[in-house]
């Protein structure tokens, strides 16, 4: 077969038709299911928003409740497993959230998008708890998705103020086109596997910090940056090191991520509630440091912030510790892993692409 690689990292190679989401690069929009961001993550519960993604259309009014009670289902399943699964022995959160993902069977009620999405937040949660000191925090049933993931993680239910922001939040991510993870989702689930399996291979291709890895580093950057009258010269020694600023540039986007905007925003709001990490003003100068200096070394490829650089600034505001902020990227992004598997099932076709041999001749 006579192929030539030449997008190695398949930019712009199309390798599903979707109903979930849509990224418009050049216009920096993104509409999950007909919806844009900006309204969805502007009040929209992850319940609805979760529902959205698995059947089509927001909830009715009046049959809110049920995506909540399967959720919340699914976290109490999940926990009566958690003892043996033992995610306190790694020391990084995305592994311990594989390796307990892994120990579910679809066979034992993990075959649901709720269940899978509801065993997520308890693993990350209960990661992040006992890595704190403390012991698993039991899901309570009466609470919404985003509130009680807080719940379990600090013993004590959120103020309404941080559960909005983090349900902004997960609202913002919880779908993104054909983005690594979700391909690897789809790639499982295209073998007949099962969703089990295909959720830790995304949970997997989520932990590198070119694509969910990136926030923590973020964090690190702002704070190593210190002051934003340091920002740009900091940003320069960077670039001429050789090294890439982290939560800046995209694959697809050729302007700012739109969720970077939306998760301003969702910031705005959490500061006028008196709830504030005081890193906002910082990273608002990195970001035009960061951008200027790539502009001037990339003067034909825009690079600008992506949804990462702002998702390390909301969740230290809403006081979650820098290792438990890709963990809570895939209490997000799961949903969206789940709906990809059903509709690459409901396909029926393997994905299997093909290779050119560059090796000896035989
Ligand atoms: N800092 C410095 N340089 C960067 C950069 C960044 N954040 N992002 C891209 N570049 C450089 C690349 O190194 C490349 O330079 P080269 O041609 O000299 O090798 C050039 O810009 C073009 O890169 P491009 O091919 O458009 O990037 P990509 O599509 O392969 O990569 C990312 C996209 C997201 C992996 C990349 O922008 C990146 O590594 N960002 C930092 C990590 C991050 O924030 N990840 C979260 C993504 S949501």
């Amino acid at each position: 077969m006579d192929t030539t690689v030449t997008r190695s990292g398949l930019e712009g190679v199309v390798v599903a038709d979707t109903r979930l989401s849509e990224v418009d690069g050049e216009r920096g929009r993104l509409v999950v299911a007909g919806h844009d961001i900006e309204g969805l993550a502007g009040g929209t519960s992850f319940e609805a928003l979760a529902e959205l993604l698995w059947t089509g259309a927001l909830p009715q009014a009046g049959a809110q409740g049920r995506t909540r009670e399967a959720l919340a289902e699914g976290r109490a399943r999940a926990f009566a497993r958690l003892e043996a699964a033992g995610p306190g022995r790694f020391a990084d959160g995305m592994d311990a959230l594989r390796a307990t993902t892994a120990q579910l069977a679809a066979d034992d009620g993990f075959d649901t998008p709720a269940a899978l999405t509801g065993a997520v937040a308890v693993f990350a949660a209960a990661w992040a708890r006992v890595r704190a000191g403390g012991r698993p925090v039991a899901p309570d049933r009466s609470l919404p998705h985003a509130a009680d993931y807080l719940r379990m993680i600090e013993g004590e239910a959120p103020t309404p103020a941080r559960a909005a922001a983090l349900e902004a939040y997960l609202v913002t991510v919880a779908d993104h086109g054909m983005n690594a993870s979700t391909f690897a989702a789809r790639v499982v689930a295209s073998t007949g596997s099962d969703p089990v399996s295909a959720i830790v291979a995304a949970i997997g291709a989520l932990k590198g910090p070119l694509h969910g890895g990136a926030p923590g580093p973020v964090l690190d950057m702002l704070d190593a940056i210190g002051e934003p009258d340091q920002a740009a010269q900091w940003v320069e020694a960077e670039l001429a090191a050789g090294r890439r600023i982290m939560g800046m540039g995209h694959r697809i986007y050729r302007v700012r991520d739109p969720r970077a905007a939306v998760l301003e925003a969702a910031l705005g709001r959490l500061e006028q509630a008196g709830v504030t990490g005081g890193r906002l003003a910082l990273a608002r100068a990195v970001e035009r440091a960061a951008e200027g200096a790539l502009r001037a070394k990339y003067p034909d490829r825009a690079l600008a912030a992506n949804v990462e650089f702002y998702t390390a600034v909301l969740l230290d505001a809403v006081g979650l510790g820098r290792t438990a902020f890709s963990p809570t990227f895939a209490v997000g992004r799961v949903a969206g892993w789940c709906a990809h598997v059903l509709e690459q099932r409901a396909t029926g076709r393997l994905i299997r692409p093909a290779s050119r041999y560059v090796g000896p001749p035989g």
